[in-house]
């Protein structure tokens, strides 16, 4: 049976360990590790843009010996040109995987569905399980546990902060959740909307975007309703002193962040954003049972 990584819930704690601690010895290793993927081509299918997730699956998949094409929304055509099961179907025909970054969810579940090869979610409206996989291990990294820590997602109940709130609860990571009203994640555990009262003694505090790709018309409206949500130095004071800060990026300095907040010593943006590679490869490994 194909495995494919459409939500985080598609991992058990089992498989998290392992990915873990191969991502662990393939940066350690690296450049030196195994090809494993060697021979295999990669379909990238994104519907919008990326910075980071592009860049390390694509450096990611060649490290690993195989290649990469990368197809923008104007090459596919996905669900417009051609419905998405016959992409699926026919990308299967050439190609050992497929990594989609989509608008909904149901695009990614669908080519899922259909392809008879392992699909990764590159980011959807629902979850970015690449990201949380990335971020957990930048803290299992810098703590060398997830016990007594105490994890605080500040802002939209978005993709990035339902991946990490799945991921959390598998690996045992104690999470708070704050948010304005009506802008909660699917869970209700440990959810406030009080950001000062989620904040106090955390020892990472974690924030994103106020408005995700495809709600950039919500934009002006959410800048108000999400400014007392804002990471700056006054709300860090209620944190633990240490705190490390955490943002998956890209960053708006002076909207969901302040720019002394994110470029202080305690951010750790910048490792996120390399473990992204480690994780991925690990990740792809897996998936194709490397
Ligand atoms: N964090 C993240 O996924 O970045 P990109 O949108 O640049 O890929
Ligand atoms: N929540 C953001 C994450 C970007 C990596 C978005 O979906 O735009």
């Amino acid at each position: 049976m194909k495995k494919d990584l459409v939500s985080i819930r598609d991992l058990n704690k089992k498989e998290i360990e392992e990915l873990f601690s191969l991502t662990a010895r393939l940066k350690r290793d690296r450049p030196k590790h195994e090809k494993p993927l060697t021979g295999k081509v990669f379909a990238l299918v994104f519907e919008k843009p990326s910075l980071r997730t592009r860049v390390t699956f694509e450096a990611g998949i060649f490290e690993l010996g195989g290649s990469a094409i990368y197809l923008s929304p104007q090459d596919i055509g996905l669900g417009k040109r051609e419905s998405v099961k016959d992409v699926a179907q026919n990308l299967s025909l050439w190609v050992s995987g497929i990594v989609a970054r989509v608008f909904a969810h149901q695009t990614i579940e669908e080519l899922a569905k259909y392809a008879t090869i392992p699909v990764i979610n590159a980011l959807s409206d629902y979850e970015h399980p690449c990201q949380a996989l990335a971020d957990l291990f930048t803290i299992y990294e810098r703590f060398g546990t997830f016990r007594n820590l105490k994890f605080v997602y500040i802002g939209d109940g978005n993709n990035v902060c339902r991946s990490l709130m799945l991921l959390a609860e598998i690996c045992e990571l104690e999470m708070w959740v704050a948010t304005p009203k009506g802008y909660e994640p699917h869970k209700k555990s440990k959810v406030l909307n009080d950001p000062v009262e989620a904040i106090k003694d955390a020892d990472v505090v974690y924030t994103d975007v106020w408005a995700s790709m495809g709600q950039e018309t919500e934009k002006e409206k959410r800048l108000k309703i999400f400014n007392p949500f804002q990471l700056n130095k006054e709300l860090m004071s209620y944190a633990k002193p240490g705190c490390l800060i955490m943002h998956c990026l890209p960053a708006h300095r002076g909207e969901e962040i302040t720019a002394e907040v994110i470029d202080s010593p305690n951010s750790i943006v910048l490792e996120q954003a390399a473990n992204r590679l480690h994780t991925q490869k690990a990740l792809m490994m897996q998936l194709t049972g490397q």
